[in-house]
């Protein structure tokens, strides 16, 4: 007998119009609802689409959230970033593992429960945090985590873990979430109060060249990170060649330790569409797709909501705000876990039905993007500082900031702070400034624009936040004393090494090469030939990777060892003696201390990085 039923399966594919364009639809509800993608489903999915199997099985085994072997009824998914782990992760995990008898990628003997790691989902101002199916469980601790685990044996259900409800938006019946907000800081672009219509309204009374001349004028620069003025890639894309055009929101969030865009998402939903359907007036677009990171599942039917809202209230479909021959929509694409698909060709190829691969550019998605279509990619951010600039004028948002960096910034700050959250603050603020503000003043490192971003040391902390300077695309996490700096920048590595493509050999193999090198290091095997080799190898994968991951993998070790050379030096073997040139004794005494059950009187502060 058949494991699936065949018309589950054929519902499934025709709700999708049988579309393999909507390949990630599909796996996606077959995966939610039978828990796994099977042989035998990518079969039928592969003949109701009119594909090979083959292709179906490269999407499936692509995405962390889907399977082709029969996982749990329940997945708890324990966020394993760096800022989880400062806030006790590790604890947590082995309650989990004690709770339910079983490892990290296993599932409970009798099929019911799942636990695996994911990086990071969003929530650092509120970790240790896991995802459980699509609950997100926030502020863990060993007896939070403990209970969780029988309360999900007892009644199988994820939502009923959410025992309360969070602040704004995340309490609105359709998020009915527990995630906090934290505002810690609003500015005045995007958290003021908005008018749904008046920025469109403002926009459809202009043509759409002087609708990009604002943007222009305003300077507006991409807040995903790689700082893109927003005007000319869309003068690109109107330019270009092509009936049909697209306009892509990016949400995937997946840098480590930013979480601004769910905010935005959260209590911004309409400035964000509203900058979408600008862009699409802008540079002639009907179609926009919202492309949602899998771990913000929570929010997509509140977003839905406010979608049909907008259609009901004539600011999405045809003759939009009454201008007679503006069409315009947008729907929302889920993601299915995987950082690579922030970057936008990726991002793209997810949205066409495929694995999560980038493309090669030349042809630039302003070119040739979704489908073929030349297509905008926006981040959150940028959308919503669209809007503002068409509710406000150009001049009002050119008054923020700095020179080459106009408007505002929101940050997502973590780490060891007392008030970890969302702040929005002028491009050219300080990074003291920022420390200052969160209750971090005895930092000794912040990485500054997420994993891919810079470790920076005190004496950087009168560097400024904006594009010329230490460019983010919002996320400074924050290290304390004791922390270790080198085992993070390690960290890291493994997170680019499980998220790599592996598409080409430079991003592939070397960040394996230079963790490895790192670790050597750590041990105090290395001398300052491996040093030279971390820094060569580190610049040859920058330069010779194909996209954005392997062109910032290198920089945790290469910016560590750029701004903490000493950390480094210290665990070299000096040339003449073999020998360490510090050498740990408390690290040489860890057997000693697990034999006689205590701590050595002589070494009771903790070892400092
Ligand atoms: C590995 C990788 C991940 C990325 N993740 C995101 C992301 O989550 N959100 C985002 O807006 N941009 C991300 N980007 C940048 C996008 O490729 C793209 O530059 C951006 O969406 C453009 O929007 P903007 O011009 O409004 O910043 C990522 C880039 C790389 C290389
Ligand atoms: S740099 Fe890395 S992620 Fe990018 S295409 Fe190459 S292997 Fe893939």
């Amino acid at each position: 007998m058949s494991a699936i039923p065949q018309t589950a399966i054929k519902e499934i594919c025709d709700a999708c119009e049988n579309d393999r364009g909507r390949m990630m639809d599909i796996v996606r509800a077959v995966q939610e609802r039978f828990g796994h993608v099977s042989d035998e489903a990518m079969d039928l999915i592969a003949h109701h689409v009119g594909t090979h199997r083959v292709e179906v099985e490269s999407v499936v085994s692509f995405y962390a959230f889907l399977s082709n072997k029969p996982k749990g009824k329940v997945i708890i998914r324990l966020c394993d970033d760096v800022i989880d782990e400062l806030a006790g992760s590790e604890r947590v995990a082995e309650v989990l593992c004690q709770e339910l008898g079983i490892g990290f990628g296993e599932t409970t003997p009798d099929g019911k429960i799942t636990l695996e790691k994911t990086p990071c989902i969003g929530m650092c101002d509120q970790a240790p945090a896991a995802i459980v199916n699509d609950v997100i469980v926030t502020e863990l601790n060993t007896d939070t985590a403990r209970q969780m685990v029988r309360d999900i044996r007892q009644h199988m259900t994820p939502q009923k873990l959410v025992h309360r409800l969070g602040d704004g938006n995340n309490a609105n019946p359709l998020v009915r979430a527990m995630v906090k907000n934290n505002i810690r800081q609003e500015g005045p672009v995007i958290f003021s109060p908005i008018n749904r219509a008046e920025a469109i309204k403002k926009a459809i009374a202009m043509s759409p060249v002087e609708v990009i001349r604002a943007v222009k004028t305003a300077r507006l620069r991409g807040r995903g990170g790689a700082g893109f003025p927003t005007g000319m890639k869309w003068e690109f894309t109107r330019a270009a060649q092509g009936d049909r055009k697209c306009v892509i929101c990016n949400a995937d969030e997946g840098e480590p330790g930013t979480f601004k865009d769910r905010v935005i998402l959260t209590e911004r939903p309409d400035r964000v569409f509203a900058g979408m359907t600008i862009a699409g007036y802008a540079i002639g677009a009907e179609e926009g797709i919202m492309y949602l990171r899998g771990e913000y599942a929570y929010l997509r039917p509140y977003l839905e909501d406010c979608l049909k809202r907008r259609r009901d209230d004539g600011l999405l479909g045809n003759n939009i705000a009454g201008k007679k021959g503006f069409n315009f929509d947008i729907r929302i694409q889920m993601g299915a876990g995987a950082y690579i698909c922030g970057e936008e060709t990726a991002l793209i190829s997810s949205c066409e039905g495929t694995r999560g691969d980038p493309k090669n550019r030349p042809p630039f998605p302003a070119q040739k993007g979704y489908l073929g279509r030349p297509t905008v990619v926006n981040n959150v951010e940028t959308l919503c500082c669209v809007t503002k600039i068409l509710e406000e004028g150009p001049g009002t948002f050119n008054e923020f900031g700095s020179q080459g960096s106009s408007g505002t910034k929101l940050l997502s700050i973590s780490g060891n702070c007392m008030r970890p959250g969302i702040y929005e603050l002028p491009f050219g603020t300080p990074l003291r400034e920022v420390l200052n503000l969160c209750g971090a003043e005895d930092a000794i490192a912040v990485q500054v624009g997420g994993a891919s971003g810079q470790l920076i040391g005190p004496d950087g902390y009168d560097r400024k936040i904006c594009f010329d300077d230490l460019a983010t695309g919002g996320s400074i996490m924050v290290f304390g004393p004791g922390s270790h700096l080198l085992k993070i920048a390690s960290r890291f590595m493994d997170f680019f090494i499980e998220e790599s493509c592996g598409y080409c050999t430079p991003c592939r193999v070397g960040n394996v090469l230079l963790r490895e090198r790192l670790e050597k290091v750590q041990a105090g095997l290395a001398d300052e030939s491996d040093l030279v080799y971390l820094e060569d190898l580190g610049e040859s994968v920058k330069l010779s990777s194909r996209c954005g991951l392997g062109q910032t993998s290198p920089n945790p070790i290469l910016t560590s060892l750029k701004n903490f050379r000493p950390l480094y030096e210290a665990k070299l073997k000096t040339p003449d003696t073999g020998l360490l040139s510090t050498f740990d004794i408390k690290g040489a005494l860890g057997d000693a201390k697990a034999i006689a059950g205590r701590d050595s009187v002589h070494f009771g502060e903790e070892e400092t990085r």
